[in-house]
């Protein structure tokens, strides 16, 4: 009996068979159970006899049925030791990364240029009053720009600002010179939207005021942010023209030496194409603002960063900047 349940042992391959032999041999109507079972009606002579052996071969059984489970349980833990192995060489997943709407990327150059210059960031409300919108930056009260058909009122005192340069008037409210600011951020003007409009758009305003801030301050620091931004050959060319908030007051152009032959887009030509507006702050705002024009000068720029984008890329409609398509995106 020993000898073919041993054998039956050696022969199960997983703890149920294993168990099934156990049950078979040990259990309560197993072989060696019946055996023990059957010794009743065995003589006194016999009993202790038979009773011996069949406590011996229970022993061997139960050695050996231990000895097969620690030997299965050990097959079964390396087999799931196996079966959940990591393969470290084997190459990862990769994760798609996002990336920085190339708006952001063109704002964010734009900011190093300045930042580097010495300016410092500042920031005002999207949500503007008529006041430091139009009225503390010297607009007179029947301004074009303040009609209906070109700014988004709110009420009658507030509106969405249509320029950054409100950040101006509330960066001299709050900091006695010198000062020397830019102010990126969204604006918004009531327009149709087209190639080269869209009702919200982004300015990068910049503020420097001081004691004896002449124009010529002005040229040099617009010359190195154009020279930085579009290229070392990059010339710039200033345009008289007319900001209620500024005195004189120019349109600056670039030189297009990228497109100076045939297939030039956007300079049409005449090799030069308008950058951004600026001017020495009026007298007024400076007084406005509690400042002392006879004091302090200063002088403020502001220029359209999608336009300053989509000239530096060749990107030929600004509606794309905001119809989140892929393979627009994608290419920057
Ligand atoms: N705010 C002007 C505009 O939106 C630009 C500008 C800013 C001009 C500062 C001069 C000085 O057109």
């Amino acid at each position: 009996l020993e000898e073919v349940a041993k054998n039956e042992i050696h022969q199960a391959n997983t703890s149920d068979e294993l168990e099934k032999v156990r049950v078979k041999y040990l259990g309560k109507k197993g072989e060696l159970t019946e055996v023990l079972r059957g010794m009743g009606s065995l003589s006194k002579e016999e009993r202790p006899v038979v009773g011996k052996v069949a406590n011996i071969v229970r022993e061997g059984i139960e050695e050996a049925l231990q000895e097969a489970k620690n030997q299965i349980k050990n097959k079964e833990l390396q087999a799931k030791l196996q079966a959940e192995a990591i393969d470290v060489t084997m190459p990862g997943k990769r994760i798609k990364l996002g990336k920085k709407h190339p708006l952001m990327q063109g704002m964010d150059e734009l900011k190093e240029i300045f930042i580097s210059m010495g300016f410092q960031v500042a920031q005002g409300p999207e949500i503007e009053t008529v006041y430091y919108n139009f009225d503390a930056l010297n607009a007179p009260v029947n301004h074009p720009s303040r009609d209906m058909s070109d700014t988004f009122y709110i009420d009658e005192e507030t509106i969405l600002r249509t320029q950054t340069s409100p950040v101006q008037v509330r960066v001299m409210e709050n900091k006695k010179p010198p000062i020397r600011i830019i102010s990126p951020g969204r604006c918004f003007r009531n327009d149709t939207p087209d190639a080269t409009h869209t009702p919200m758009f982004h300015q990068l305003e910049g503020l420097v005021v001081d004691k004896g801030i002449t124009l010529a301050d002005l040229k040099g620091t617009l010359e190195v942010f154009a020279k930085y931004f579009f290229g070392n050959q990059t010339k710039i060319k200033f345009r008289p023209h007319n900001f209620p908030f500024t005195e004189p007051s120019a349109e600056i152009d670039a030189s297009c030496f990228k497109c100076s032959g045939s297939g030039c887009s956007f300079c049409k030509g005449s090799g030069w194409i308008e950058l951004l507006g600026a001017g020495m702050v009026h007298p007024n705002v400076l007084r406005n603002c509690g400042i002392d024009p006879e004091v302090y000068s200063g002088f403020a720029f502001g220029m359209g960063v999608d336009r300053l984008v989509m000239l530096k890329y060749g990107i030929d409609d600004i509606r794309l900047f905001f119809e989140n398509d892929m393979r627009f995106l994608n290419q920057f």
